[in-house]
């Protein structure tokens, strides 16, 4: 297996990058910054006698900070990162409901300051928290209203709320109030919606934030085969596994900056991340402290029984377990469990943020 992982993955870096050359990035943004500003208090100020302490000056905040980043047709960018970094404020600029400070944006070869009405047309948007539809009403007189407001045409509507209904599951359901919906339903809706002119360019920001389990699997298998179709979709979410589940790139967004893109499988490779071999031994802790030497990344505590559990560097996966597991066995440790753990998105996030999060150990 590990034969197989690296010239291929090689390969694939190569063919796998948004071919620039043959067609135009569907999103280009460029030095991307948005700064807000802090908002001068007028009001009362000054008429009122003071009796506490003026509140502390609101600051300037560079909320997007000199960003860059292409998305192909056809391809799922992932921005990443935690509340605050500055998603939906690029999410909000790319859709023209904010400017940027400065910098520049493109979407489907649209610049958003100087063409935002042409922009608006080629794209759908999904909100995090959004309830974006009337609960009132069906979801066939939903579709019909955003389809109206957006002034398709009658027969087009009729025929793509048709498809909609089919490719989001929702046919049978179609004339029933939203409000008799499941969340996973309505989040459907919302997409059929955000997709209902057939736009270029979807931006969803945390999509599937507030969803189920089932509700966001489901989302996700949606929204990749919505990429699959040709449609170049930007992502926010704080979810590292749905990222490297359906995202061709990422970029990782920390305090308004990009602080690192590419494919899952190059930032893991990057972040200089190996898989780890986590271990559960019963014998004399120095000799085995001895035996694994540097490798070993965190040590537990001795328990009643005498066990105790180490986590250790496995650079050649499986290969590195047995070789180290039978010197422990020959220096009479007891293997009680061994656990191969590739790395994963998570790690990479980690090491690239160096946030501390200890991931759990196994789990007793
Ligand atoms: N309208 C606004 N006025 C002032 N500050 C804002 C405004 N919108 C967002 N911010 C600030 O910009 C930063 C980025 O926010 P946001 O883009 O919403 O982050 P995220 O979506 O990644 O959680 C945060 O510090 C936030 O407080
Ligand atoms: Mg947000």
């Amino acid at each position: 297996m590990e034969a197989a992982n690296g010239p291929r993955n090689e390969a694939l870096a190569e063919s796998d990058l948004p071919n620039m050359s043959s067609q135009p990035p569907a999103v280009s943004v460029r030095s991307l910054t948005r700064v807000f500003e802090p908002r001068v208090r007028r009001g009362l100020r000054g008429l009122l006698p003071r009796f506490r302490a003026e509140p502390a000056e609101p600051k300037r905040i560079v909320a997007v900070n000199d960003l860059d980043l292409e998305i192909a047709p056809g391809h799922c960018f992932g921005l990443l990162g935690p509340n605050g970094a500055g998603k939906t404020t690029t999410v909000k600029m790319l859709a023209t409901l904010l400017e940027p400070t400065s910098g520049s944006a493109s979407v489907a070869g649209f610049d958003v300051v100087r063409s935002p009405r042409q922009v608006r047309r080629n794209i759908g948007v999904l909100f995090a928290g959004e309830r974006g539809m009337y609960w009132r009403l069906s979801g066939r007189e939903n579709l019909e209203l955003f389809g109206t407001l957006s002034f398709m045409p009658r027969e087009r509507l009729r025929e793509r709320i048709e498809a909609a209904a089919h490719r989001f599951g929702l046919e049978d359901r179609m004339d029933d109030l939203v409000e008799t919906y499941s969340t996973g339903m309505k989040q459907r809706l919302n997409l059929a919606r955000a997709t209902l002119h057939d736009p270029p360019v979807l931006l969803l920001d945390e999509p599937t934030a507030a969803l189920d389990p089932v509700a966001a699997r489901e989302a996700r298998h949606l929204i990749r085969q919505i990429a699959e179709a040709g449609t170049a979709i930007l992502l926010t979410t704080h979810n590292l596994y749905e990222a490297e589940q359906i995202c061709d790139r990422v970029g990782i967004i920390q305090s308004g900056s990009l602080v690192a893109q590419g494919r899952p499988a190059d930032l893991i490779r990057q972040a200089g991340e190996m898989p780890r071999l986590d271990l559960l031994l019963r014998g004399d802790l120095g000799t085995a402290k001895a035996l694994i030497g540097s490798d070993g990344l965190w040590w537990g505590e001795v328990n009643r029984d005498g066990e105790f559990a180490v986590a250790v560097r496995a650079p050649d996966g499986w290969r590195s377990s047995d070789a180290l597991t039978s010197t422990l066995v020959s220096q009479g440790i007891v293997v009680e469990e061994a656990r191969l753990r590739e790395p994963d998105l998570e790690d990479a996030y980690i090491a690239i943020t160096g946030s501390r999060i200890e991931r759990p150990f196994i789990e007793r």
